[in-house]
Protein backbone atom coordinates (compact mmCIF):
# COMPACT_ATOMS: atom_id res chain seq x y z
CA UNK A 1 0.00 0.00 0.00
CA UNK A 2 1.54 3.41 -1.18
CA UNK A 3 -0.98 5.82 -0.03
CA UNK A 4 -4.27 5.51 3.32
CA UNK A 5 -6.69 7.95 3.25
CA UNK A 6 -7.71 7.85 6.87
CA UNK A 7 -10.99 8.52 8.31
CA UNK A 8 -12.95 10.78 5.63
CA UNK A 9 -16.19 10.59 4.46
CA UNK A 10 -16.08 8.97 0.82
CA UNK A 11 -18.74 10.89 -1.47
CA UNK A 12 -20.22 8.58 -4.35
CA UNK A 13 -23.00 9.59 -7.24
CA UNK A 14 -25.22 7.04 -4.62
CA UNK A 15 -24.22 6.89 -1.51
CA UNK A 16 -21.70 8.67 1.13
CA UNK A 17 -20.33 6.82 4.31
CA UNK A 18 -17.04 7.34 6.46
CA UNK A 19 -14.24 5.13 5.12
CA UNK A 20 -10.91 4.39 4.84
CA UNK A 21 -8.74 4.58 1.13
CA UNK A 22 -5.92 2.33 0.74
CA UNK A 23 -3.77 3.11 -3.02
CA UNK A 24 -1.51 1.13 -4.41
CA UNK A 25 0.48 1.24 -7.67
CA UNK A 26 -1.71 4.33 -8.82
CA UNK A 27 -5.36 2.52 -8.28
CA UNK A 28 -7.50 2.84 -5.44
CA UNK A 29 -7.12 -0.79 -3.71
CA UNK A 30 -8.65 -1.07 -0.50
CA UNK A 31 -11.80 1.13 1.08
CA UNK A 32 -12.99 0.04 4.61
CA UNK A 33 -12.70 0.95 8.58
CA UNK A 34 -9.13 0.80 10.04
CA UNK A 35 -7.09 -0.19 7.33
CA UNK A 36 -3.56 -0.52 8.48
CA UNK A 37 -0.94 1.08 7.04
CA UNK A 38 2.48 -0.64 5.45
CA UNK A 39 5.56 0.23 6.60
CA UNK A 40 5.76 2.58 3.54
CA UNK A 41 2.40 3.39 3.17
CA UNK A 42 2.01 7.30 3.56
CA UNK A 43 -1.03 7.98 5.45
CA UNK A 44 -3.00 11.35 5.08
CA UNK A 45 -5.44 12.04 7.74
CA UNK A 46 -8.74 13.04 6.23
CA UNK A 47 -11.08 13.76 9.23
CA UNK A 48 -13.85 16.25 8.51
CA UNK A 49 -13.19 16.10 4.96
CA UNK A 50 -15.16 14.29 1.91
CA UNK A 51 -13.11 11.70 -0.52
CA UNK A 52 -14.77 12.11 -3.89
CA UNK A 53 -13.42 10.95 -7.32
CA UNK A 54 -11.96 13.34 -9.36
CA UNK A 55 -13.83 15.47 -11.88
CA UNK A 56 -14.00 14.31 -15.43
CA UNK A 57 -14.21 17.44 -18.10
CA UNK A 58 -15.92 15.99 -21.00
CA UNK A 59 -15.37 19.64 -22.87
CA UNK A 60 -12.38 21.24 -23.54
CA UNK A 61 -10.74 23.25 -25.88
CA UNK A 62 -7.06 23.47 -25.01
CA UNK A 63 -4.75 24.70 -27.73
CA UNK A 64 -7.51 25.08 -30.24
CA UNK A 65 -6.96 27.07 -33.19
CA UNK A 66 -10.34 29.66 -33.49
CA UNK A 67 -11.20 33.22 -34.00
CA UNK A 68 -7.93 34.04 -35.78
CA UNK A 69 -5.93 32.64 -32.69
CA UNK A 70 -5.39 30.03 -30.42
CA UNK A 71 -7.14 29.41 -27.46
CA UNK A 72 -4.25 30.42 -24.49
CA UNK A 73 -4.03 27.25 -22.38
CA UNK A 74 -2.47 24.34 -23.96
CA UNK A 75 -2.14 20.49 -23.04
CA UNK A 76 0.01 21.22 -19.88
CA UNK A 77 -1.24 24.72 -18.52
CA UNK A 78 -4.81 23.84 -19.16
CA UNK A 79 -4.75 20.63 -17.58
CA UNK A 80 -2.89 22.30 -14.74
CA UNK A 81 -5.29 24.35 -13.94
CA UNK A 82 -7.37 21.43 -14.04
CA UNK A 83 -5.97 19.65 -11.79
CA UNK A 84 -5.44 22.12 -9.01
CA UNK A 85 -9.83 22.76 -9.53
CA UNK A 86 -9.66 18.76 -8.52
CA UNK A 87 -10.53 17.70 -12.42
CA UNK A 88 -8.46 14.56 -12.99
CA UNK A 89 -9.32 13.85 -16.49
CA UNK A 90 -10.06 16.04 -19.46
CA UNK A 91 -11.50 15.52 -23.24
CA UNK A 92 -10.59 18.11 -25.31
CA UNK A 93 -12.37 18.85 -28.69
CA UNK A 94 -10.25 18.36 -31.62
CA UNK A 95 -11.80 19.56 -34.74
CA UNK A 96 -11.12 17.58 -38.68
CA UNK A 97 -10.27 20.38 -41.39
CA UNK A 98 -12.22 19.42 -44.07
CA UNK A 99 -10.61 16.96 -47.08
CA UNK A 100 -8.77 15.89 -43.64
CA UNK A 101 -8.60 12.23 -42.82
CA UNK A 102 -9.75 11.96 -38.95
CA UNK A 103 -7.33 9.42 -37.92
CA UNK A 104 -4.75 12.00 -39.00
CA UNK A 105 -6.44 14.63 -36.73
CA UNK A 106 -6.09 12.40 -33.84
CA UNK A 107 -2.59 11.07 -34.61
CA UNK A 108 -1.18 14.85 -34.91
CA UNK A 109 -3.43 15.76 -31.90
CA UNK A 110 -1.87 13.22 -29.74
CA UNK A 111 1.12 14.06 -30.67
CA UNK A 112 0.95 17.28 -30.31
CA UNK A 113 -0.51 16.40 -26.23
CA UNK A 114 2.60 14.54 -25.59
CA UNK A 115 4.91 17.47 -26.86
CA UNK A 116 2.96 19.65 -24.36
CA UNK A 117 2.94 17.34 -21.96
CA UNK A 118 -0.74 16.64 -20.17
CA UNK A 119 -0.07 16.95 -15.82
CA UNK A 120 -3.30 14.81 -16.03
CA UNK A 121 -5.18 12.16 -18.39
CA UNK A 122 -7.18 12.81 -21.19
CA UNK A 123 -8.94 11.91 -23.64
CA UNK A 124 -10.05 13.40 -27.21
CA UNK A 125 -13.49 13.94 -29.18
CA UNK A 126 -13.33 14.51 -32.43
CA UNK A 127 -15.02 17.39 -33.82
CA UNK A 128 -16.38 16.48 -37.50
CA UNK A 129 -15.39 19.01 -39.90
CA UNK A 130 -16.16 16.81 -43.18
CA UNK A 131 -18.66 13.97 -43.91
CA UNK A 132 -19.39 15.21 -47.41
CA UNK A 133 -18.25 11.93 -48.92
CA UNK A 134 -19.22 8.50 -47.73
CA UNK A 135 -15.59 7.69 -47.54
CA UNK A 136 -14.77 10.90 -44.98
CA UNK A 137 -18.18 9.63 -43.07
CA UNK A 138 -16.42 6.24 -42.91
CA UNK A 139 -12.98 7.68 -41.84
CA UNK A 140 -14.88 7.36 -38.25
CA UNK A 141 -14.40 3.56 -38.32
CA UNK A 142 -10.33 4.10 -37.48
CA UNK A 143 -10.84 6.91 -34.80
CA UNK A 144 -13.15 3.96 -33.11
CA UNK A 145 -10.42 1.95 -33.45
CA UNK A 146 -7.96 3.80 -31.87
CA UNK A 147 -10.11 4.22 -29.07
CA UNK A 148 -12.26 7.34 -29.63
CA UNK A 149 -15.76 6.78 -29.42
CA UNK A 150 -17.62 10.30 -29.00
CA UNK A 151 -17.75 13.12 -31.92
CA UNK A 152 -19.27 16.22 -32.17
CA UNK A 153 -20.96 18.45 -34.87
CA UNK A 154 -21.72 21.74 -34.80
CA UNK A 155 -24.73 23.14 -36.80
CA UNK A 156 -23.47 26.47 -36.38
CA UNK A 157 -20.04 27.94 -37.38
CA UNK A 158 -18.86 27.97 -41.19
CA UNK A 159 -17.24 24.49 -40.45
CA UNK A 160 -21.01 23.23 -39.52
CA UNK A 161 -22.98 20.44 -40.92
CA UNK A 162 -25.75 20.84 -42.24
CA UNK A 163 -28.96 18.38 -41.44
CA UNK A 164 -27.91 15.90 -44.07
CA UNK A 165 -24.70 15.38 -42.99
CA UNK A 166 -25.95 15.47 -39.29
CA UNK A 167 -28.19 12.23 -39.98
CA UNK A 168 -25.66 10.60 -41.74
CA UNK A 169 -23.16 11.11 -39.04
CA UNK A 170 -25.47 10.18 -36.23
CA UNK A 171 -26.53 7.11 -38.68
CA UNK A 172 -23.22 5.28 -39.04
CA UNK A 173 -22.29 6.40 -35.10
CA UNK A 174 -25.12 4.12 -33.84
CA UNK A 175 -23.46 1.64 -36.34
CA UNK A 176 -20.04 1.31 -35.01
CA UNK A 177 -21.04 1.78 -31.24
CA UNK A 178 -19.97 5.91 -30.86
CA UNK A 179 -21.96 9.07 -29.22
CA UNK A 180 -22.46 12.08 -31.23
CA UNK A 181 -22.43 15.27 -29.32
CA UNK A 182 -23.51 18.56 -30.89
CA UNK A 183 -23.46 22.13 -30.56
CA UNK A 184 -27.08 23.29 -31.51
CA UNK A 185 -27.73 26.47 -32.53
CA UNK A 186 -29.69 27.65 -36.22
CA UNK A 187 -27.17 29.03 -38.49
CA UNK A 188 -29.32 30.65 -40.35
CA UNK A 189 -31.50 32.45 -37.97
CA UNK A 190 -28.12 33.33 -36.50
CA UNK A 191 -26.82 34.96 -39.48
CA UNK A 192 -29.60 36.49 -40.26
CA UNK A 193 -29.60 37.81 -37.26
CA UNK A 194 -25.91 38.94 -37.05
CA UNK A 195 -26.23 40.91 -40.55
CA UNK A 196 -28.94 42.52 -39.38
CA UNK A 197 -27.83 44.06 -36.01
CA UNK A 198 -24.47 44.89 -37.81
CA UNK A 199 -26.83 46.86 -40.54
CA UNK A 200 -28.04 48.66 -37.84
CA UNK A 201 -24.56 49.37 -36.27
CA UNK A 202 -25.65 47.58 -33.58
CA UNK A 203 -21.95 45.79 -32.90
CA UNK A 204 -21.63 45.70 -28.89
CA UNK A 205 -21.15 42.39 -26.98
CA UNK A 206 -24.98 42.21 -26.09
CA UNK A 207 -26.06 41.74 -29.84
CA UNK A 208 -23.84 38.38 -29.50
CA UNK A 209 -26.56 36.99 -27.35
CA UNK A 210 -29.54 39.30 -29.53
CA UNK A 211 -28.23 37.01 -32.67
CA UNK A 212 -28.35 34.02 -30.22
CA UNK A 213 -30.81 34.07 -27.83
CA UNK A 214 -33.17 31.31 -26.42
CA UNK A 215 -34.83 30.19 -29.21
CA UNK A 216 -32.28 30.11 -31.49
CA UNK A 217 -30.73 27.71 -29.59
CA UNK A 218 -33.70 26.20 -28.39
CA UNK A 219 -34.77 25.30 -31.95
CA UNK A 220 -31.54 23.54 -32.97
CA UNK A 221 -31.92 21.20 -29.69
CA UNK A 222 -35.14 20.19 -30.95
CA UNK A 223 -34.58 19.76 -34.36
CA UNK A 224 -31.34 17.91 -33.01
CA UNK A 225 -32.82 14.88 -30.99
CA UNK A 226 -35.56 15.05 -33.71
CA UNK A 227 -32.87 13.88 -35.80
CA UNK A 228 -31.33 11.50 -33.49
CA UNK A 229 -34.61 9.76 -33.05
CA UNK A 230 -35.07 9.40 -36.78
CA UNK A 231 -31.84 7.94 -37.07
CA UNK A 232 -32.29 5.71 -33.90
CA UNK A 233 -29.25 7.09 -32.99
CA UNK A 234 -28.23 8.29 -28.94
CA UNK A 235 -27.40 11.91 -28.90
CA UNK A 236 -25.60 13.90 -26.81
CA UNK A 237 -26.51 17.72 -26.46
CA UNK A 238 -23.50 19.68 -25.24
CA UNK A 239 -23.60 23.16 -23.24
CA UNK A 240 -27.45 23.27 -23.02
CA UNK A 241 -27.95 26.45 -22.26
CA UNK A 242 -31.95 27.53 -22.46
CA UNK A 243 -35.16 25.93 -21.40
CA UNK A 244 -36.57 25.07 -24.27
CA UNK A 245 -33.95 22.71 -24.65
CA UNK A 246 -34.07 21.65 -21.27
CA UNK A 247 -37.95 20.63 -21.77
CA UNK A 248 -37.27 19.19 -25.24
CA UNK A 249 -34.39 16.75 -23.44
CA UNK A 250 -36.79 15.82 -20.85
CA UNK A 251 -39.70 14.72 -23.23
CA UNK A 252 -36.99 12.69 -25.71
CA UNK A 253 -35.91 10.79 -22.10
CA UNK A 254 -39.05 10.37 -21.00
CA UNK A 255 -40.14 9.02 -24.33
CA UNK A 256 -37.55 6.40 -23.49
CA UNK A 257 -34.41 7.82 -26.12
CA UNK A 258 -31.13 7.88 -25.09
CA UNK A 259 -30.75 11.64 -25.63
CA UNK A 260 -28.23 13.23 -22.59
CA UNK A 261 -27.72 16.94 -22.05
CA UNK A 262 -25.16 18.58 -20.38
CA UNK A 263 -24.45 22.41 -19.23
CA UNK A 264 -21.79 24.60 -18.18
CA UNK A 265 -21.65 26.36 -14.43
CA UNK A 266 -21.61 29.58 -16.64
CA UNK A 267 -25.05 29.06 -17.87
CA UNK A 268 -26.13 27.96 -14.07
CA UNK A 269 -23.93 30.73 -12.44
CA UNK A 270 -24.45 33.82 -15.04
CA UNK A 271 -27.07 35.66 -17.00
CA UNK A 272 -27.06 37.44 -19.90
CA UNK A 273 -26.78 40.35 -18.07
CA UNK A 274 -23.21 39.97 -18.41
CA UNK A 275 -23.26 41.54 -22.09
CA UNK A 276 -24.91 44.49 -21.00
CA UNK A 277 -22.54 45.79 -17.48
CA UNK A 278 -19.58 42.89 -17.89
CA UNK A 279 -18.99 42.16 -13.93
CA UNK A 280 -17.25 46.06 -13.22
CA UNK A 281 -16.97 45.19 -9.59
CA UNK A 282 -13.81 42.95 -10.57
CA UNK A 283 -12.97 44.28 -13.65
CA UNK A 284 -14.63 41.99 -15.88
CA UNK A 285 -16.13 43.78 -19.48
CA UNK A 286 -18.94 42.59 -21.53
CA UNK A 287 -16.68 41.11 -24.38
CA UNK A 288 -14.82 38.86 -21.74
CA UNK A 289 -17.89 36.78 -21.46
CA UNK A 290 -18.61 36.17 -25.25
CA UNK A 291 -18.74 32.68 -25.93
CA UNK A 292 -21.17 30.26 -27.93
CA UNK A 293 -24.10 29.59 -27.03
CA UNK A 294 -23.83 32.86 -24.52
CA UNK A 295 -25.39 32.94 -21.68
CA UNK A 296 -29.30 33.33 -21.43
CA UNK A 297 -31.96 34.79 -18.93
CA UNK A 298 -32.99 33.36 -15.67
CA UNK A 299 -35.65 31.08 -16.75
CA UNK A 300 -33.05 29.35 -18.55
CA UNK A 301 -30.59 29.03 -15.31
CA UNK A 302 -33.30 28.00 -13.22
CA UNK A 303 -34.79 24.93 -15.88
CA UNK A 304 -31.01 24.11 -16.38
CA UNK A 305 -31.14 23.86 -12.42
CA UNK A 306 -34.23 21.68 -11.92
CA UNK A 307 -32.81 19.48 -14.96
CA UNK A 308 -29.44 18.54 -13.09
CA UNK A 309 -32.07 17.93 -9.71
CA UNK A 310 -34.54 15.92 -12.02
CA UNK A 311 -31.67 14.03 -13.82
CA UNK A 312 -32.52 15.61 -17.25
CA UNK A 313 -29.09 16.90 -17.35
CA UNK A 314 -26.55 14.34 -17.04
CA UNK A 315 -23.10 16.12 -16.72
CA UNK A 316 -21.81 19.09 -15.67
CA UNK A 317 -18.72 20.10 -18.13
CA UNK A 318 -16.58 23.81 -18.78
CA UNK A 319 -16.46 24.65 -22.56
CA UNK A 320 -12.76 25.84 -21.39
CA UNK A 321 -11.77 27.56 -24.33
CA UNK A 322 -10.08 30.68 -22.72
CA UNK A 323 -8.72 33.56 -24.89
CA UNK A 324 -6.27 37.09 -23.35
CA UNK A 325 -8.07 40.49 -22.73
CA UNK A 326 -6.23 41.63 -25.85
CA UNK A 327 -7.98 39.29 -27.74
CA UNK A 328 -11.39 39.81 -26.57
CA UNK A 329 -10.73 43.65 -27.66
CA UNK A 330 -10.83 42.59 -30.80
CA UNK A 331 -14.75 43.41 -31.03
CA UNK A 332 -13.90 47.09 -30.89
CA UNK A 333 -10.74 47.37 -32.64
CA UNK A 334 -10.22 43.80 -34.87
CA UNK A 335 -6.37 42.03 -35.33
CA UNK A 336 -4.84 44.36 -37.75
CA UNK A 337 -5.30 47.01 -35.82
CA UNK A 338 -7.28 49.45 -37.05
CA UNK A 339 -10.38 47.98 -38.38
CA UNK A 340 -13.41 48.40 -36.03
CA UNK A 341 -14.43 45.37 -34.67
CA UNK A 342 -17.99 44.19 -33.37
CA UNK A 343 -19.55 41.35 -31.72
CA UNK A 344 -18.93 38.88 -34.66
CA UNK A 345 -14.70 39.57 -33.98
CA UNK A 346 -14.45 38.03 -30.83
CA UNK A 347 -12.74 35.18 -30.43
CA UNK A 348 -15.83 32.82 -28.42
CA UNK A 349 -14.53 31.18 -25.41
CA UNK A 350 -14.19 31.41 -21.72
CA UNK A 351 -11.98 29.51 -19.22
CA UNK A 352 -13.65 27.26 -16.71
CA UNK A 353 -11.49 23.89 -16.30
CA UNK A 354 -10.00 25.01 -12.37
CA UNK A 355 -13.46 26.24 -11.40
CA UNK A 356 -16.20 23.54 -12.49
CA UNK A 357 -15.78 21.28 -9.55
CA UNK A 358 -15.07 23.98 -6.55
CA UNK A 359 -18.55 25.91 -7.85
CA UNK A 360 -20.69 22.54 -8.30
CA UNK A 361 -19.54 20.81 -4.98
CA UNK A 362 -19.91 24.95 -3.55
CA UNK A 363 -23.36 24.50 -4.18
CA UNK A 364 -23.96 21.16 -2.73
CA UNK A 365 -22.04 22.70 0.40
CA UNK A 366 -24.63 25.75 0.19
CA UNK A 367 -27.28 22.74 0.15
CA UNK A 368 -28.83 23.56 -3.69
CA UNK A 369 -28.01 19.67 -4.95
CA UNK A 370 -26.44 16.60 -2.72
CA UNK A 371 -22.75 15.91 -2.85
CA UNK A 372 -23.84 13.38 -4.46
CA UNK A 373 -25.28 14.74 -7.40
CA UNK A 374 -22.55 16.59 -7.77
CA UNK A 375 -20.40 13.41 -8.03
CA UNK A 376 -23.04 12.02 -10.41
CA UNK A 377 -22.98 15.62 -12.96
CA UNK A 378 -19.14 16.31 -12.53
CA UNK A 379 -17.48 12.39 -12.36
CA UNK A 380 -19.38 9.22 -12.67
CA UNK A 381 -21.77 10.51 -15.72
CA UNK A 382 -19.25 11.67 -17.83
CA UNK A 383 -16.87 8.63 -17.17
CA UNK A 384 -20.23 6.05 -18.32
CA UNK A 385 -21.28 8.43 -21.44
CA UNK A 386 -17.47 8.86 -22.52
CA UNK A 387 -16.47 4.91 -22.03
CA UNK A 388 -13.81 5.88 -19.13
CA UNK A 389 -15.89 3.93 -16.13
CA UNK A 390 -13.65 1.12 -16.00
CA UNK A 391 -11.02 2.96 -14.88
CA UNK A 392 -12.13 6.68 -13.83
CA UNK A 393 -15.50 8.47 -12.25
CA UNK A 394 -16.21 6.66 -8.94
CA UNK A 395 -14.39 6.03 -5.75
CA UNK A 396 -14.12 2.08 -6.27
CA UNK A 397 -11.46 -0.65 -5.59
CA UNK A 398 -9.72 -1.41 -8.50
CA UNK A 399 -9.99 2.29 -10.35
CA UNK A 400 -7.57 4.66 -11.13
CA UNK A 401 -6.83 6.63 -7.82
CA UNK A 402 -7.63 9.70 -9.07
CA UNK A 403 -8.89 11.40 -5.92
CA UNK A 404 -9.88 15.11 -4.23
CA UNK A 405 -10.21 15.40 -0.79
CA UNK A 406 -12.33 18.32 -0.29
CA UNK A 407 -12.46 20.72 2.95
CA UNK A 408 -15.82 21.80 3.37
CA UNK A 409 -14.71 24.55 5.75
CA UNK A 410 -12.05 25.95 3.44
CA UNK A 411 -13.34 29.10 1.69
CA UNK A 412 -11.76 30.47 -1.62
CA UNK A 413 -12.46 33.79 -3.13
CA UNK A 414 -11.47 33.30 -6.90
CA UNK A 415 -8.32 35.44 -7.80
CA UNK A 416 -6.82 34.79 -11.11
CA UNK A 417 -3.35 36.57 -9.61
CA UNK A 418 -3.24 34.79 -6.44
CA UNK A 419 -4.90 31.36 -6.55
CA UNK A 420 -5.00 30.34 -10.27
CA UNK A 421 -2.95 27.88 -12.40
CA UNK A 422 -3.88 28.50 -16.14
CA UNK A 423 -2.31 30.33 -18.42
CA UNK A 424 -5.22 33.28 -18.80
CA UNK A 425 -4.78 36.86 -17.46
CA UNK A 426 -8.46 36.98 -16.18
CA UNK A 427 -11.59 34.77 -15.85
CA UNK A 428 -15.06 35.29 -15.60
CA UNK A 429 -14.71 33.36 -12.54
CA UNK A 430 -12.83 36.50 -11.02
CA UNK A 431 -14.49 36.95 -7.54
CA UNK A 432 -16.81 34.36 -7.08
CA UNK A 433 -16.55 32.91 -3.74
CA UNK A 434 -16.58 29.05 -3.67
CA UNK A 435 -17.79 27.81 0.10
CA UNK A 436 -15.07 24.92 0.56
CA UNK A 437 -12.44 23.82 -1.74
CA UNK A 438 -10.06 20.95 -2.68
CA UNK A 439 -7.24 20.77 -0.24
CA UNK A 440 -5.52 17.98 -2.33
CA UNK A 441 -5.56 16.31 -5.39
CA UNK A 442 -4.29 13.06 -6.54
CA UNK A 443 -4.29 11.67 -9.89
CA UNK A 444 -2.91 7.90 -9.90
CA UNK A 445 -2.27 7.98 -6.17
CA UNK A 446 0.10 10.78 -6.81
CA UNK A 447 -0.63 14.39 -5.26
CA UNK A 448 -1.20 16.95 -7.74
CA UNK A 449 -2.55 19.75 -6.18
CA UNK A 450 -1.49 20.80 -2.36
CA UNK A 451 -4.64 22.99 -1.55
CA UNK A 452 -2.23 26.03 -2.83
CA UNK A 453 0.10 24.62 -5.32
CA UNK A 454 0.20 22.88 -8.41
CA UNK A 455 2.83 19.66 -7.33
CA UNK A 456 2.36 17.35 -10.32
CA UNK A 457 4.43 16.70 -13.59
CA UNK A 458 4.61 17.94 -16.77
CA UNK A 459 3.68 14.64 -19.17
CA UNK A 460 2.57 12.48 -16.49
CA UNK A 461 -1.35 12.42 -17.90
CA UNK A 462 -1.75 9.52 -20.77
CA UNK A 463 -4.05 9.06 -22.74
CA UNK A 464 -7.14 6.95 -21.94
CA UNK A 465 -9.25 4.92 -24.38
CA UNK A 466 -12.87 4.95 -24.90
CA UNK A 467 -14.77 1.95 -24.58
CA UNK A 468 -17.79 1.41 -27.22
CA UNK A 469 -20.91 3.65 -26.66
CA UNK A 470 -24.31 0.42 -25.85
CA UNK A 471 -26.07 2.28 -24.41
CA UNK A 472 -29.90 2.35 -25.57
CA UNK A 473 -32.22 4.45 -23.61
CA UNK A 474 -31.88 7.58 -21.17
CA UNK A 475 -30.17 5.38 -18.01
CA UNK A 476 -26.71 5.21 -18.20
O1 LIG B 1 -17.42 29.80 -27.19
C1 LIG B 1 -17.04 28.65 -27.27
N1 LIG B 1 -17.71 27.74 -26.64
N2 LIG B 1 -15.97 28.32 -27.98
C2 LIG B 1 -15.54 27.01 -28.25
C3 LIG B 1 -16.23 26.35 -29.39
C4 LIG B 1 -17.56 25.74 -29.04
O2 LIG B 1 -18.51 26.03 -29.71
O3 LIG B 1 -17.68 24.93 -28.14
ZN1 LIG C 1 -19.79 24.27 -28.94
ZN1 LIG D 1 -16.96 23.89 -26.88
Amino acid sequence: MDLLIKGGKVVTATSTFKADVAVTNGKISAIGTNLKPGKKTEVVDAKGKYILPGALDGHTHMAMPFGGTISTDDYFTGTRAAACGGTTTIFNFETQAPGQPMIDLVNEKLELAEKQGPAIDFSLHVGVGDVTTKEMLYGMDKVVDAGITSFKVFMVYDFGVDDGQFYSTLTHASEIGALVGVHAENNDVNKFLVNKYLEEGKVEPWYHYMSKYEAVAGEADERAINLAKMAGAPLYIVHLDNAQGVAAVAKARAEGYPIFAETCPQYLYFTKEVYKNGRKEVGLRPQDFVCSPPMKGKESKDALWEGIKTGVVSTLATDHCPFLQKEKDWGIVQKDGKTPGNFTTIPNGCAGVENMYPFILSEANKGKISFNKAVEIAATNPAKLFGVDYCKGAIEVGLDADIVIYDPKKNVTINNKKNQHGALDHTVWEGVECKGYPCAVYSHGNLVFDGKDFVGKQGAGKFVKQKKFKTKGPQL
